[in-house]
């Protein structure tokens, strides 16, 4: 029995690709393995958005390329093979295969040719998609990918050059695809893509995707992410006032609240214009929450530029946030930009911003106190004694009762809270 192992780094649309390969594999009777020194194919799916996220592949390979079974083959895919391509081979002399993002279906040309390395990053659009066999059964929250790739060339971003211009799936097969979920299991839709509400093919929106969705009985709740704010159109907005199953919940990256440095990330939108799709999201549903990612030390950022990001967390009340420290990253625009911040600067913005961030989460917990919300199960926790919930905020909720007697959707009430959780109990 051939078994492989995979290892997959970085975005929900990576642990997306991670699946579709091990379904591909699985079809071809291979077994997973969680020990890669057992594995007959290795595979890092890899993430290149940070330089940390590439640092961390070139380390896992050092380490497996000198335990791994002798002829065990072993490659990346994903975001890092694209950034670094063929060099990959000079770096790590051990590796078989590097294929990029869009071209990992080509992966059993390496089984077929095992004596022959192979290189593949082109960026074959959506074919990947069809070539690969669906998974057979789906975990209960489904990440369906819709589009894939972007045109908003910010400049400190290096996705247009690994996933590409921005290409949307055709209509039918996502609806095929959310079908196909719901009917083997998921009772959470994610739409997926680098900018998901870009999202455009022939007539068709993300808001005719969520009313799809919402007619498929078995789905209880819907989201997508992640959102470019000034793509977020009225009619979009709207189906957070008629879609109830939509869930009042939005990832909507700012990125800094300095219009100086958004000028300079390429990210044409004012402050102005980003509070008018906040205040119209919060009139089509009062209670929607917004959260956001932040990168801090972009170069020629100051102490006055990141005080107005402080303030503008405030002012939006951003809950389950995500903060990064600007990393240059090749073939992007502003890894050559003069005045780079320096690392120390960098680490105090970051500690005063996830401070202030944790301190508004706290207070939205606290909020949630005494509320009955309807949450979707998500298994153990790590001491196996009680149940994890997920509320419609996206809230972690503790409860004590044991995973594998716990209903998958329950209304709960919210008994404590703290910055970082909820804990709750089955409402009567
Ligand atoms: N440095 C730091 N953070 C980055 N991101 C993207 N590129 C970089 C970079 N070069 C962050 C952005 C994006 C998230 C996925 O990663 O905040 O929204
Ligand atoms: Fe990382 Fe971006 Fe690639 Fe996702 S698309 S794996 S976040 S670089």
């Amino acid at each position: 029995m051939q078994k492989f192992f995979i290892h997959t780094f970085g975005c929900q649309m990576n642990v997306y690709d991670g699946q579709r390969i091990a379904a591909m594999l699985h079809a071809r009777g291979f077994v997973e393995t969680n020990d890669f020194r057992d594995a007959d194919i290795i595979i890092l799916n890899t993430c290149s958005v940070r330089e940390k996220a590439t640092d961390k592949v070139f380390s896992a390979l050092g380490r497996i390329r000198l335990e791994k079974k002798p002829d065990a083959l072993l490659g990346i895919v994903g975001c890092v093979a694209r950034e670094v391509g063929g060099t990959a081979f000079k770096r790590v002399p051990e590796l078989n295969f590097v294929l990029g993002p869009q071209s990992y279906h080509k992966l059993p040309e390496i089984l077929e040719n095992p004596d022959v390395r192979l290189l593949n990053i082109d960026l074959g659009g959506l074919e990947k998609f069809d070539e690969m066999p669906q998974m057979d059964a789906s975990p209960a929250v489904a990440y369906i990918p819709i589009q894939e790739g972007c045109n908003h060339v910010c400049t400190y971003c290096i996705v247009p050059y690994t996933r590409g211009r921005e290409i949307s799936r055709p209509y039918m097969d996502v609806v095929r695809d959310t079908e196909h979920a719901a009917r083997t299991g998921a009772v959470e839709i994610c739409f997926l893509g680098q900018n998901v509400n870009g999202y455009r093919y022939e007539n068709y929106k993300l808001a005719d995707l969520i009313r799809a969705a919402a007619a498929i009985p078995n789905v209880r709740r819907i989201r997508f992410t992640s959102s470019y704010p000034t793509e977020m159109t009225d009619d979009l907005i709207e189906m957070f006032a008629t879609e109830q199953k939509l869930l009042p919940f939005l990832n909507m990256p700012i990125q800094s609240g300095s219009p100086d440095v958004l000028h300079r990330m390429n990210r044409p939108y004012s402050l102005d214009s980003y509070m008018e799709i906040v205040n119209k999201l919060r009139a089509a549903r009062g209670d929607i929450q917004i959260s956001s990612d932040f990168i801090v030390g972009f170069p020629g950022e100051t102490d006055d530029d990141f005080a107005r990001t402080i303030d503008i967390a405030r002012c939006v009340k951003y809950i389950n946030s995500f903060t990064f420290k600007y990393s240059p990253r090749p073939h992007t625009a502003a890894a050559i930009m003069p005045n780079q911040v320096p690392e120390n600067v960098k680490k105090q913005r970051l500690y005063k911003l996830d401070a202030e961030l944790s301190e508004i989460q706290r207070e939205f917990n606290l909020s949630c106190v005494g509320k009955t919300l309807e949450c979707l199960c998500e298994g153990a926790d790590k001491t196996g004694r009680h149940t994890v919930y997920r509320t419609p905020y996206m809230q972690q909720c503790i409860v004590n009762t044991v995973a594998g007697s716990a209903p998958q959707m329950a209304m709960i009430k919210i008994t404590d809270a703290n910055k970082a959780s909820l804990r709750g109990e089955f409402a009567e």
